[in-house]
C-alpha cells in the first residue's frame, strides 16, 4: 500500500517513533559537526564506523600479542579460517551458497580475477558489454583487460548509452543490444547499480539475455551488496564482486568479496590465477609442486588472510545479522521514498532527480541533477552539518542508510533546502 506521505515535522517524528531499527542509530559513531552528531548521507561512499569494531580489534590484537602465530589456529577466531566467519551474512545478502562466495582483496582487484577466468575471447567472440558511465576503475580494469589480449578497446568494448536525452538505461535496450551483437559477446559486465544515477538494473533479466547468446555476466555490486537483497543464485550470474566500505560499513579499503556460481566455483578446472590461500587445506602446507584449488568460491583466494582489514567487517556484518536485509530494505524503501516527496515540495528549486523512480529500480540513494548551483548546495549541506556528496557533472547523491539514517534526518535535509534555496 502506498504511503501516504507529508510536509509536518510531526510525520517524520511518528516514523521513527514506530520504525523497528531506529535504536540501531545508536550502534554506530559518527562524525561531529558543532559538537552534535552530524546527519551522514554518505553511506554509498564510505559507511559509519560501528561502535563494535574497537572491541573487535582488540581481540586480535590479545591473540596476536598473547599467541603470535598460533592465532592461526587458536584464539577466539583462528585466523587461518577468519574470512570463512563472514560467508554465513554474506550469504543471506547476496542470495548465494556458501561455497558460492569468498571474501578477499579488494573490488578492481577481484574484478581482474574473474574477469581472467571467465573473459575467453577468440576470434569471433571477443567482446564486452558495460554501460557507458560505469564506475571508472571498472572502465580502466576492461580497457586494460582488453589490451591485455592484444585487442582494441574501441572494437573490443561496447558501451551501452541511455536514449537520447535520458539519463537512465532501460532492461529492454540493453537486452535488445545483447541480441543485437549476439555471438561477438564474451561478456556482459555491469554495475549492478550505477554509482552517478543510483540506477538498480534488473540483473536476472540481464544475466538470461546473456545466456541466451552463450555469454558470461557479471556484475559489480558496490552500491548493491548491503542496500538491497539479492538472489544471484537463483538469478544465475555468473560471477559478481564488490566491496565492504560502502553499506557493509566496514571500514576504508576494507576486504572486498567474490560471488562465483556453483556451476564454476566447484569445478577445479575453472581457470584462474592462484596462490595459496586457494589451495586446498589438506597440501597447502605441504609445500610441494602443483594447484590444487578449493573446490569452492574460496579456490580464488590468493593470499594470507588479511585479518586485521576484516575485523570491521565482521564486526558490522553481526548488525546486519541482527536487523536482517528484509527489514532493512523495508525501511530503505520508506525513507527514501520520503526523501522523494519531500524533494518534489520545493517549487522553488530547480533540479531534477535522475534516479529512478520506481523502488524496485533503487536502493537507498537519489542522485539530484543540478544543471547549476550543485556545488553550492552541496557546501550549505556541508556547512550545516548534512554530509552528501558531490559527483561531476552537477549531482549530488543523497545516501539516507536505514541502518543509521531517520525520517528526521531526512526532514531537516528538506528544510535547509527550503529555508534556503
Ligand atoms: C561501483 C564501484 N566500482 C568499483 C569501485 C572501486 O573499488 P576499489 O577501490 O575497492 O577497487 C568503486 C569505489 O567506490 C565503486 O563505487
Amino acid at each position: 500500500m502506498p504511503i501516504e506521505f507529508n510536509t509536518d515535522p510531526s510525520f517524520a517524528i511518528q516514523q521513527d517513533s514506530s520504525d523497528v531499527l531506529a535504536s540501531y542509530k545508536a550502534l554506530f559513531h559518527f562524525p561531529k559537526h558543532q559538537g552534535k552528531d552530524a546527519i551522514y548521507f554518505c553511506g554509498n561512499s564510505l559507511g559509519l564506523q560501528p561502535k563494535s569494531v574497537e572491541g573487535a580489534i582488540q581481540i586480535e590484537l590479545n591473540s596476536w600479542k598473547d599467541l603470535a602465530v598460533g592465532g592461526y589456529f587458536g584464539g577466539p577466531n583462528p585466523w587461518l579460517y577468519y574470512h570463512e566467519l563472514m560467508i554465513p551474512s554474506i550469504s543471506k545478502l547476496i542470495g548465494a551458497n556458501s561455497d558460492e562466495i569468498t571474501i578477499t582483496n579488494t573490488l578492481t582487484v577481484n574484478l581482474h580475477l574473474m574477469m581472467l577466468s571467465f573473459y575467453k575471447p577468440d576470434k569471433t567472440r571477443y567482446k564486452i558489454l558495460m554501460e557507458t558511465g560505469a564506475f571508472p576503475s571498472d572502465q580502466y580494469a576492461v580497457e586494460t583487460l582488453v589490451k591485455h589480449f592484444g585487442l582494441n578497446p574501441a572494437d573490443a568494448i561496447i558501451e551501452i548509452s541511455p536514449k537520447e536525452g535520458k539519463k537512465i538505461l532501460e532492461t529492454k535496450d540493453i537486452i535488445d543490444t545483447i541480441d543485437q551483437h549476439g555471438s561477438s559477446i564474451a561478456m556482459v559486465m555491469m554495475g549492478g547499480m550505477n554509482y552517478y544515477t543510483g540506477q538498480f538494473f534488473e540483473l536476472e533479466k540481464i544475466a538470461h539475455a546473456t545466456h541466451e547468446i552463450g555469454a558470461i555476466c557479471g556484475f559489480d555490486l558496490a552500491h548493491v551488496v548491503g542496500n538491497i537483497p539479492l538472489q544471484l543464485h537463483q538469478w544465475n550470474i555468473d560471477f559478481a564482486i564488490w566491496c565492504s566500505y560502502k553499506y557493509l560499513n566496514a571500514g576504508p579499503g576494507a576486504v572486498g568479496g567474490i560471488y562465483v556460481h556453483e556451476k564454476w566455483a566447484n569445478n577445479t578446472d575453472t581457470q584462474r590465477l592462484g596462490g595459496w590461500w586457494g589451495n586446498d587445506e589438506k597440501s597447502r602446507f605441504k609445500m610441494e609442486k602443483g594447484f590444487h584449488p578449493k573446490p569452492n568460491a574460496s579456490g580464488w583466494n590468493i593470499s594470507t588472510t588479511p585479518v586485521f582489514n576484516m575485523i570491521g567487517l565482521k564486526a558490522s556484518l553481526e548488525i546486519f545479522d541482527l536487523a536482517g536485509i528484509n527489514a532493512i530494505r523495508n525501511k530503505s524503501i520508506r525513507l527514501t521514498g520520503y526523501l522523494e516527496y519531500l524533494l518534489t515540495q520545493l517549487p522553488k528549486l530547480s533540479f531534477e532527480i535522475i534516479t529512478p523512480t520506481s523502488a524496485d529500480e533503487r536502493g537507498a540513494q537519489l542522485s539530484l541533477y543540478f544543471k547549476e548551483n550543485g556545488r553550492a548546495i552541496h557546501d550549505k549541506m556541508m556547512e550545516s552539518g548534512i554530509i552528501v556528496d558531490y559527483r561531476e557533472p552537477g549531482v549530488i547523491r543523497v545516501a539516507p542508510a536505514p541502518l543509521y539514517c531517520s525520517f528526521q534526518d531526512v526532514y531537516q535535509f528538506y528544510c535547509i533546502l527550503r529555508e534556503h534555496f
